[in-house]
């Protein structure tokens, strides 16, 4: 039992939507996270993963456990390894210290340099040589808080500050070099620090892990950022800047903001909306659309005011919403960055303003089209319904449909009956794709509907008491499921309190490869059967049980009467009647 720590801590720090994510596309509906099951053949999604349990489950092939559970499963390792592995994922491993010496693992490596840069560009900031540095942020109105939150650095004037640090560190200069974080002279062919008096960005991932870096210039000089390139770790456009300071915000609020810039996702998370990520110049990719997916079902885009703004947004729309997310797009007033502008109103009057020019994603595209038109020939109003066609089609409710519809036919000055043919004729086409979709929803009622016994075995692991009197009264041979009745006496072995119980309880069920029917468990949003239910159907149970007993009695009676044993029966007759008595006070157990 020396891993319970461990094991704790490990669950603590990942998440199984993460983990899961690795290797299956999911997505998020409601609370619970879909996708294609990885350990069987399917084409539509019966693979579901709840991140407040911590619990996968496939109602298709019905395997099932938490994070331990499936990085078994998938790697084919066993529980130790599992271990082991995800230790060093959350940090948290006693082993980790071995990667310093045996790592095969290049990207795990990289990891740990950039992780040392971080802090050496962070500790330089605060260091006398990062006075400028911190007056510039100052001046930005970053606060310290914010400093420390991103992790922001400075990396100093020097062309070998922080290869020399790196290298003190005794870090193999291969790594080093793999890391991207050096550049190689020309002339003489000697590497130097890449990043030089530059404000430093660290890129963190979902997990924590730095995997690359930005570097601001301080003034107005050219080019503004620098970048880290791409690297066994990092990869442009599959990433998101704040996301590993957004996630949770992103996922209470099921929703996600998207800005463009480091300093507009910094500046609005101070403000305290921190549900905001930023996609870093670059067009957004479908990659981050995907990552977005695993935390909500709502994105804002919060782009720049001006022309390039706009337009990325309306590619930002098509990539967001070939995700199914719901996309709406808040447009900041002049040609101003989302920092700006906060900056200018200040942190009430910006929420505000979000709130109340918040506009559907239809909306906006509507608006983007007819802005630059002085005037509409028909021609262009077939061009701009065609360009809106999908969008209103793809809408899944007819309420909806039927508004765009209205205001589309408004805006283009046309007969609402025109539009809605056009419309229609993609609409049919579509039809094929939402009867998929609902099946989807039906299947999910059927996969909710739980036995007596799941309700009874669920309601037991709640409530300590109802565990012991169905313990006491009836016994665990009342559960027909086999694996409910070594949960029970797994259950009733350990000692602790319930939280403590079930935690040990999870550990043992993977231990003895039952994970998966407990995880089905789980993953029901199963009703808990109350103290007073549990009365009534421990009063049911032994009526049927008495009523069993007396079957058999009789029975016995009548073979005996048959035998002709007169004795026998004599004495039979005087157990029998105590029995009856013993009934009618109820009291036998
Ligand atoms: P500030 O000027 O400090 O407010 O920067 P910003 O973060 O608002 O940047 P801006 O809106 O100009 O650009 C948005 C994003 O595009 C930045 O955060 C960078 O990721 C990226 N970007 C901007 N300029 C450059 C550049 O010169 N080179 C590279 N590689 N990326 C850039
Ligand atoms: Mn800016």
């Amino acid at each position: 039992m020396y891993y319970d720590d461990i094991v704790d801590e490990i669950k603590a720090r990942l998440d199984i939507v993460d983990i899961v994510s690795e290797t299956v596309r999911l997505t998020r509906k409601g609370s619970r996270y879909w996708g294609l099951c990885p350990f069987h053949q399917e084409k539509t999604p019966s693979f579901c993963v709840t991140p407040e349990k911590g619990m996968f489950y496939c109602f298709g092939c019905h395997a099932g456990g938490d994070i331990f559970s499936f990085v078994m499963k998938r790697d084919g390792i066993s529980f130790k390894e599992a271990l082991e592995l995800l230790a060093s994922k959350a940090g948290v491993s006693p082993s980790l210290e071995r990667f310093n010496t045996k790592q095969k693992d290049l990207k795990r490596f990289i990891l740990q340099v950039n992780k040392k840069a971080a802090e050496f560009y962070h500790n330089n900031l605060k260091s006398p040589k990062g006075f400028l540095a911190r007056e510039y942020l100052r001046k930005r109105g970053i606060s310290d808080k914010t400093i420390d939150l991103f992790k922001l650095g400075y990396a100093p004037d020097e062309w070998e500050g922080l290869k020399n640090f790196l290298l003190a560190e005794n870090i193999p200069f291969d790594y080093l070099q793999k890391s991207g974080l050096l550049r190689k002279s020309d002339k003489t062919g000697n590497y130097y620090d890449l990043f030089r008096n530059r404000i430093i960005f660290p890129v963190f991932q979902y997990n924590g892990d730095i995997i690359a870096f930005g570097a601001r210039v301080l003034d107005d000089s050219m080019p503004k950022y620098i970048n880290s390139p791409e690297t066994e770790v990092f990869s442009k456009g599959r990433n998101l800047y704040g996301i590993f300071q957004a996630r949770e915000a992103i996922r209470s609020a099921n929703e996600a903001i998207l800005v463009e810039g480091y300093t507009d996702c910094i500046k609005l998370h101070q403000s305290g909306v921190q549900n905001v990520v930023a996609s870093l110049g670059t067009a957004f990719t479908q990659e981050q659309a995907r990552l977005l997916c695993r935390y909500a079902e709502k994105v804002v885009v919060l782009y720049d005011g001006d022309e390039a703004g706009q337009r990325s947004t309306l590619k930002a729309i098509d990539v967001l919403t070939r995700e199914k997310l719901q996309v709406y797009v808040a447009s900041i007033p002049g040609r101003r960055d989302p920092d700006e502008y906060l900056d200018l109103v200040g942190k009430e009057d910006f929420l505000t303003f979000i709130k109340n020019n918040k506009i559907s994603h239809i909306e906006f595209k509507i608006n983007y089209y007819l802005k630059n038109k002085k005037s509409l020939d028909l021609e262009d109003k077939i061009k701009i319904i065609n360009m809106l066609k999908s969008d209103i089609s793809e809408l899944e409710s007819e309420l909806l449909r039927d508004y765009y519809i209205k205001i589309l036919a408004q805006k283009l000055v046309l007969e609402e009956n025109i539009v809605f043919r056009e419309i229609k004729r993609e609409n049919t086409k579509k039809l094929v794709f939402n009867g998929n979709k609902k099946q989807i929803k039906r299947d999910n009622i059927r996969y909710d509907n739980s036995s007596l016994e799941d309700r009874l075995i669920a309601s037991m692991l709640k409530n300590g008491y109802i565990f012991n009197r169905i313990k006491t009264e009836l016994g665990f041979g009342i559960f027909k499921n086999q694996t409910y009745r070594e949960i029970c006496i797994l259950y009733d072995g350990l000692e602790g309190g319930t939280e403590e119980k079930i935690k040990k309880l999870e550990q043992q069920l993977i231990e003895k490869g039952l994970m998966a029917e407990y995880a089905r468990l789980m993953m029901q949003d199963i009703v808990l059967i109350d103290e007073s239910g549990i009365e009534k159907i421990i009063k049911e149970v032994l009526s049927r049980k008495r009523e069993a007993a007396l079957q058999k009695l009789l029975q016995k009676l009548n073979s005996l009467k048959d035998k002709g044993d007169f004795n026998a029966v004599l004495r039979f007759l005087v157990y029998l009647d105590l029995f009856l008595n013993n009934r009618k006070e109820g009291g036998i157990k």
